[in-house]
């Protein structure tokens, strides 16, 4: 039978729209000490096209190395994960990662990819349904972040792999990623197949603290863009009065955390409103955006060991950049 993706298409699309709490999370973020802002909120449609934009800085090595990575190893990569997946996707963004994996899998039965971001993710379905008319795709526009039930295959697939490029891991807290990972372990232990599956997941490694500055601080200036559009969409749809000269990005490696801290800085003392709520900055004062975290290999194995995972294989680049690494349930 031949799929209907336009159908399975709206049928799971939350109903929640993923923006919504973002004035509840301004709010409660904004009162906090230090402030801080959750970083799912960098992507609205401006802020997928700013992040595309950074995966082409010269100084931004991730995405390049994990891609060079996928490139030279797909064929081994493909026959690790067997035939017959259902591959889960989270945070899939624009898609083109996973093409490189479609064309390489041994008949795979479905594609459930998981992304915030509406437009991106109509966008990508859009592409990869007419090239790969076979797969049964079933995207899901929500918050990977949050616990989710996750569409099964019209067929039974042999075992569901979860892939989780991009190192975005490292984007949460380490309780945060550990309960991540468990959920992980969870669909891959349960999603429908035959077999117990696996997580194929990118992960950033720790390296000279040069290069890491460098990646989160382009000269270009496009990460800086990038996380002041977060103070933009608060502007537009909070009604907030954020001024954008009086706040600038600062990206900074932490040693011992093993992980970049991004922060926006308010150049001066300034009063900031939202929702009939005023919010004091002082000169220099630094809200917490993102954590970017780092590992090393045999740092990353022990954290796995306590989802429940096994790292099976490990591809890396030639400089040790970046994995790529496939962890199998145990
Ligand atoms: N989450 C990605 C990372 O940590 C994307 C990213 C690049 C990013 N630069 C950023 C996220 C700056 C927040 C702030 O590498």
């Amino acid at each position: 039978m031949k799929p209907n993706p336009q159908a399975a298409y709206a049928r799971h699309l939350d109903d929640r729209q993923p923006g919504e709490g973002l004035l509840a999370d301004a709010l409660s973020g904004l009162s906090k000490s230090p402030k801080r802002l959750p970083s799912k909120y960098f992507y609205d449609a401006r802020g997928s096209e700013l992040f595309e934009r950074i995966c082409e800085q010269p100084e931004y090595y991730p995405t390049r190395t994990e891609s060079a990575i996928m490139r030279e190893y797909v064929g081994a990569i493909a026959a690790a994960l067997g035939p017959q997946v259902r591959l889960v996707e989270y945070g899939s963004g624009s898609g083109l990662k996973t093409r490189l994996l479609l064309r390489h899998l041994e008949s795979p039965v479905a594609y459930v990819p998981v992304e915030i971001s509406r437009s991106a993710l109509a966008e990508s379905t859009g592409k990869l349904e007419c090239e790969f008319p076979a797969i049964e795709m079933l995207p899901v526009c929500a918050d990977f972040a949050q616990p989710i039930k996750l569409p099964r295959a019209a067929r039974a697939p042999r075992q569901t792999v979860v892939y989780f490029p991009g190192s975005t891991l490292g984007n949460f807290g380490s309780d945060d990623a550990l309960r991540l990972l468990r959920e992980m372990r969870s669909e891959a232990g349960q999603g429908g197949g035959v077999l117990d599956g696996g997580v194929l997941i990118g992960i950033d490694l720790v390296k000279d603290p040069a290069t890491l500055e460098a990646a989160y601080n382009d000269a270009a200036g496009v990460t800086a863009e990038f996380t002041l559009n977060l103070l933009v969409r608060m502007n537009h749809e909070l009604g907030a009065d954020f001024d954008l000269a009086g706040f600038r990005h600062r990206a900074r490696w932490h040693p011992l955390a093993e992980r970049i801290e991004t922060h926006i800085v308010s150049r001066r003392e300034q009063d900031v409103h939202i929702d009939g709520r005023a919010f004091r900055f002082a000169e220099n004062e630094a809200m917490l955006v993102e954590y970017s975290c780092k590992y090393t290999l045999e740092g990353f194995a022990r954290f796995a060991a306590r989802a429940g995972l096994r790292v099976a294989e490990v591809w890396t680049d030639p400089h040790r950049q970046f994995s790529v690494q496939w962890l199998v349930c145990d």
